[in-house]
């Protein structure tokens, strides 16, 4: 039986501030293959965040990309953790994990493609170990344009009409689609295209098993070990 693959969302965001260095580090610890984290463009710094606002998961108020670079970074994230930027989880991971980079905020495409530049000549490492994904898919064939070797994936909530094309289109690695309304046919479709199936977000055992009986690839969750078993007995 092939592996399912574990990306940690947001980190492992079950269990610590979702889009924190801590995050990141429990995923590693409880067994993902891959970590996933959103990020935004602001003062010229990509930054890892989910949310447009700050309010649900920071101490500070208002739009992330109105804000400074420097006000968000006097913010707690969460147990005392900053906004981390994109940089310092590149260096955090150190290519122990993949990173799934998605692309939540305007002009992030090339930030990120620049970002993945100077990384990789400073460090070593090859592109295989990114994905960049978006439910902006203007970015993503940005991405590709801009750098046709790195890996995208398409970010999907509903059930398109005519499946997976639009990613083949794209020159996507896989589609990231919702749970929720992922079926077969959108499966089988996206296989026949060669492309991986990567649904978000997998919280639980019942979801679990109704995601391997459709014969998916990966899945995105806020709890590693649910996929990995680490720590399960
Ligand atoms: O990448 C999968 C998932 O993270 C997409 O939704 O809202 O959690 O960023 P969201
Ligand atoms: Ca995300």
């Amino acid at each position: 039986m092939k592996k399912l693959l574990c990306f940690g969302h947001r980190g492992a965001a079950g269990h610590a501030p979702e889009n924190t260095l801590t995050s990141v580090e429990t995923a590693i610890a409880l067994g993902a293959d891959w970590i996933e984290i959103d990020v935004y463009l602001v003062d010229g710094e990509l930054v890892v965040f989910h949310d447009a606002r700050l309010e649900r998961t920071t101490n500070g108020q208002g739009y992330l990309e109105k804000q400074s670079l420097d006000y968000l970074r006097t913010l707690d994230a969460g147990e005392g953790e900053r906004i981390p930027l994109l940089r310092e989880v590149l260096e955090h991971v150190d290519h122990r994990v993949g990173i799934n980079i998605e692309l939540k905020g305007a002009h992030t495409a090339a930030a990120t493609a620049r970002q993945l530049d100077l990384y990789l000549s400073a460090s070593g490492g090859n592109w295989e170990q990114f994905l960049i994904s978006s439910f902006n898919h203007h970015e993503l064939r940005l991405v590709k344009q801009l750098r046709p070797q790195l890996r995208t994936g398409v970010l999907i909530y509903c059930l398109p009409l005519d499946y997976a094309r639009m990613a083949e289109a794209l020159g996507a690695y896989s589609i990231h689609p919702s749970c929720e309304f992922l079926n077969r046919s959108l499966v089988i479709d996206a296989h026949q295209r060669g492309l991986k199936v990567f649904p978000y977000t997998v919280n639980d055992e019942e979801t679990l098993a109704q995601m391997k009986a459709l014969e998916v690839d990966g899945v995105f969750t806020d709890y590693p070990e649910l996929i990995s078993g680490v720590g399960r007995g």
